[in-house]
């Protein structure tokens, strides 16, 4: 296994001691930019260890599938988002970088600083507040509102409120509802079938929103619905000139997605809640499956000590919410940088927790603190992490006896995160 070097040290920017600023203003349209980069970028594959040897002590092979288990993974980002991830790419050699009025923060101490302690414009349009606010028909005073463009007293009353379904006591209710689940889903690899990943993902996350929301409604239909308001908002965000009937479509999807759920959870916050739970977990757990099985990961997911390290390693590496795109509410600094009000700040998770760089090792983990960073940071960090774990967790343990391999992976290009579409799997020769 690889030995991992400190995530978090070694490119701080110095700050005030006469040190060149590293938020460098990139010169020229950040579209040409884009375009330039790109080959670049794919000139320099991601490499489990940059020498391509064997880790020590590793079984023979293991650095060749590591590698495959990366370039599958990469897939979802290249073909649903290739100018995008791209520039991520091509700018993540220095902590941040500046793009006119745009601060692209790579480095995982600056990306925690910006979500503790530089006021953020909650409501701004391309935030994440910004869009589930208008997406999801939240109308702001009076309105509970959608807890990401929430602050203070009101914010922290909202996430009292769900502390309860997403707390230990409420996971272990939700675990009666999932195993069976699993069990009964996987059962096919039992007897040389095969298993579509997502197909069960978005099943568990409708199973997990309903129970979790007290709805009736059919976990698929939930699944769906929430995937499209994600999708269909996503799209109406999009930089460049409006698209026609974007509005219209991201107002059917949440008026579906709020009918379905119906009666207490017909308000903005829980389509809100429905949509970051099925959206994250639909994206997530397959592409950590699909890891561990390219990286042959199940000796590790059936050992009861190793799993929750290897669940953590996984979901730092696959980096599901692997952009957020905030404004900075007043000026302020990150990292002794100056940032204006107004500025836009896209926090590159993916980068800060170093899922680019370093393979999931669930004997030599990230630092926790580093690895979390998926989750965000905060007062906004996920109330729904612990679920997410909980949730990764068993689905491995419930996987590991098959050793499944893929057999058929399809990125899905027009969901809001990056994803597989299906992730089809076999029960593999070793178990
Ligand atoms: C792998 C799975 C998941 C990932 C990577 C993820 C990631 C994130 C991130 C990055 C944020 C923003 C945090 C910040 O601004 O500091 C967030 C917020 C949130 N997540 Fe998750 N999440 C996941 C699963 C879930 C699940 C299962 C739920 C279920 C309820 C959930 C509910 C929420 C909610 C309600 C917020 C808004 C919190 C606030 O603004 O106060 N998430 N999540």
């Amino acid at each position: 296994m690889t030995g991992r070097r400190s995530l978090s040290t070694g490119r701080r920017h110095s700050g005030g001691n006469g040190a060149a600023c590293p938020v460098t203003a990139l010169t020229g349209p950040a579209g040409a930019r884009t375009e330039g980069v790109a080959s670049s970028a794919d000139a320099v594959p991601e490499l489990a260890r940059p020498d391509g040897a064997e880790p020590a002590g590793a079984a023979p092979g293991t650095a060749r599938l590591a590698r495959a288990a990366r370039r599958r993974d990469r897939r979802v980002y290249w073909r649903a988002h290739p100018f995008l991830f791209a520039l991520l790419a091509a700018t993540r050699g220095r902590p941040f970088r500046r793009i006119g009025r745009t601060v692209l923060v790579h480095d995982p101490d600056a990306y925690r600083e910006v979500l503790t302690r530089l006021p953020l414009d909650r409501t701004a349009p391309g935030t994440t507040g910004g869009a589930a606010r208008s997406a999801l028909g939240a109308k702001g005073p009076g309105d509970a509102g959608v807890l990401f463009d929430q602050e203070g007293g009101e914010h922290r009353a909202v996430r009292r409120g769900l502390a309860r379904g997403l707390g230990t006591a409420g996971i272990e209710e939700l675990r009666e509802l999932w195993r069976p689940l699993f069990a009964d889903r996987l059962e096919p690899l039992s007897s040389g079938g095969t298993v579509d990943v997502v197909a069960l993902a978005r099943e568990l996350s409708g199973t997990v929103v309903c129970a979790l929301l007290d709805s009736p409604a059919s976990p698929r239909a939930v699944a769906a619905a929430a995937a499209e308001v994600a999708a269909a908002s996503v799209r109406s965000e999009l930089p460049g000139p409006p698209r026609p009937g974007a509005t219209a479509a991201v107002a059917r999807a949440t008026t579906r997605l709020r009918q379905l759920l119906g009666g207490e959870g017909d308000d903005a916050l829980s389509a809100m809640v429905a949509v970051a739970a099925v959206n994250t977990t639909v994206a997530a757990l397959p592409r950590a499956a699909a890891w561990c099985a390219d990286a042959a990961l199940w000796e590790q997911a059936s050992d009861d000590t190793l799993r929750r390290s290897l669940v953590g390693e996984l979901l730092r590496v696959t980096a599901a919410s692997p952009l957020l795109p905030r404004v900075a509410a007043a000026d302020g600094a990150v990292g002794g940088c100056p940032v204006r009000a107004g500025d836009r700040v896209l926090l590159v998770a993916r980068h800060a927790v170093g899922a680019h760089r370093d393979d999931p090792d669930a004997l030599h983990p990230a630092p926790a603190g580093v690895a979390r960073l998926v989750f965000g940071a905060g007062p906004h960090t996920c109330p729904g992490a612990a679920l997410a774990r909980a949730l990764l967790e068993d689905l491995l343990a419930a996987m590991a006896p098959y050793r499944p391999a893929v057999v058929r992976a399809e990125v899905d290009r027009r969901a809001a995160l990056p994803g597989w579409r299906t992730l089809t799997v076999r029960a593999g020769v070793r178990r």
